[in-house]
């Protein structure tokens, strides 16, 4: 077999077999096959897409690329989430203590943020002494003993998805239907997941901007899983603004928190008890998606899932004085008003230019290994539908930075007004299952 001809192949629109992939995503994790190549193998599927024999056939390529986590050793049904990216996206954080305090196993396994989206494990080790960094076994323990932890992805989990996605990040491959959705699914899965509920986004600060796309990619992925023997459900979610107020890994902790004490802002509330509530029917906790939301939400007025996300800090070896305390969260030392040029309705908040100004004020990675500021982000004081005047504060920048300059006209600009109130925005479009 020689590369130039598969891509040749591709190119002209035509259909991969299971060797042929072996051979292209083998070639390039060994070394053996250039960037240069890859990159027009890559280039090509973006314009001619795979079918979902092809699709599914990569991402059983990619899974067995190498190690796959055996976690049968966990008692009942391990669901895991995912979300395809976001800004203000501190789902993950409200879903693992409610979804654990119902019984459920929440063995999640995460990565670290890049670019304008934050990654959980970023968020959480805003925490005082939070880490990761587990043994298998001690990982198992605890989901086996408190049903719930958390862990970075394991260094050799899906290599060959980590090599092909710094090559689409620098070829404008990442916005491929069937490349995400192999990459995503092959994390899953190799993650030892028995059933995943996926949090695909849509709008100004996901991959897909069009629901079209994101329907495409959910439905896609929801066959990938399907075909691999696990449950998959997508819910395809808002965002065409940043999700909550809060932007910044303290910040979206301090959220987290709000919304687990049934005082949350009501589009990330929506949002985290959806996702919550599947994954509660997927574990077989409850019988129907509306019996979970009920059962969710009245553990949320409890109160009791509050110390349930105590325990959680308590067993990855946070502080969980910052529960009751969350002044004990990093904070930052400026805290800079934007304030509103015109008066009117804000009609939209671009939800990139919002997570690239947290990225600038410190709070994210230009590159993988730049170290984050904790403290740094932005609260988003004036959401979509909001009445402003002339002079009031639309979004408060949080840095240790002198220079912010960039950041501030970056947010003023991601602003839009107009005159007459906007459509309420939907903050969840469709489930696929
Ligand atoms: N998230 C992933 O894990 N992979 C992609 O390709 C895009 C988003």
């Amino acid at each position: 077999m020689r590369m130039v001809d598969l891509i040749n192949k591709k190119k002209q629109g035509g259909e991969l077999t299971q060797a042929e992939i072996n051979f292209i995503v083998e070639g390039y994790t060994s070394g053996e096959i250039p960037d240069y190549q890859m990159s027009a193998f890559l280039m090509a599927i973006y314009f001619k897409g795979m079918n979902k024999k092809e699709t599914a056939n990569l991402t059983l390529t990619i899974i067995n690329s190498g190690d796959q986590v055996d976690l049968s050793e966990i008692k009942g049904i391990k669901v895991d989430k995912h979300s395809t990216g976001g800004v203000g996206d501190k789902v993950s954080l409200i879903v693992i203590p409610l979804v654990a305090s119902v019984g459920i196993p929440v063995a999640k396994m995460s990565g670290k943020g890049l670019g304008h989206t934050g990654g959980t494990i970023d968020k959480l080790e805003a925490i005082e002494g939070f880490k990761t960094n587990f043994s298998r076994d001690e990982f198992i323990h605890n989901v086996n003993t408190y049903k719930m932890a958390i862990a970075g992805q394991s260094a050799n989990l899906t290599p060959a998805d980590k090599k092909i996605y710094a090559l689409r990040d620098v070829t404008a491959t990442v916005d491929s239907v069937p490349l995400i959705a192999a990459s995503v699914m092959s994390k899953k899965i190799a993650s030892g997941a028995d059933a995943i509920v996926l949090d695909v986004k849509v709008g100004s600060g996901a991959f897909m901007k069009s629901l079209a796309e994101a329907r495409e990619l959910a439905q896609t992925m929801v066959e990938i899983g399907k075909s691999l023997n696990r449950k998959t459900i997508a819910v395809i979610t808002d965002m065409s603004q940043p999700l909550g107020h809060e932007v910044g890994n303290a910040n979206e902790v301090r959220e987290a928190l709000e919304v687990l004490q049934g005082r949350g802002a009501k589009d990330l509330t929506t949002v985290a008890l959806t996702i919550a509530s599947y994954m509660a029917v997927l574990g077989e906790a409850y019988t129907d998606f509306h019996n979970a939301y009920k059962g969710l939400q009245k553990i949320i007025h409890s109160g009791q899932v509050v110390n349930t996300f105590k325990q959680l800090i308590k067993i990855q070896g946070g502080n969980p004085e910052v529960i009751d305390n969350p002044g004990k969260l990093p904070q930052a030392k400026y805290h800079v008003e934007v304030k509103a040029s015109q008066e009117g309705y804000v009609t939209a908040i671009n939800a990139e230019a919002i997570g690239v100004s947290a990225m600038l004020l410190g709070a994210g990675r230009k590159k993988k290994d730049d170290l984050i500021d904790y403290s740094a982000g932005l609260t988003m004081v004036k959401k979509v539908g909001d009445k402003v005047n002339a002079g009031d504060t639309i979004c408060l920048l949080h840095t240790n930075l002198e220079e912010y300059n960039e950041a501030e006209n970056m947010v003023r600009s991601a602003y839009s007004f107009c005159d007459t109130e906007p459509k309420p925005i939907n903050y969840i479009y469709e489930v696929i299952q």
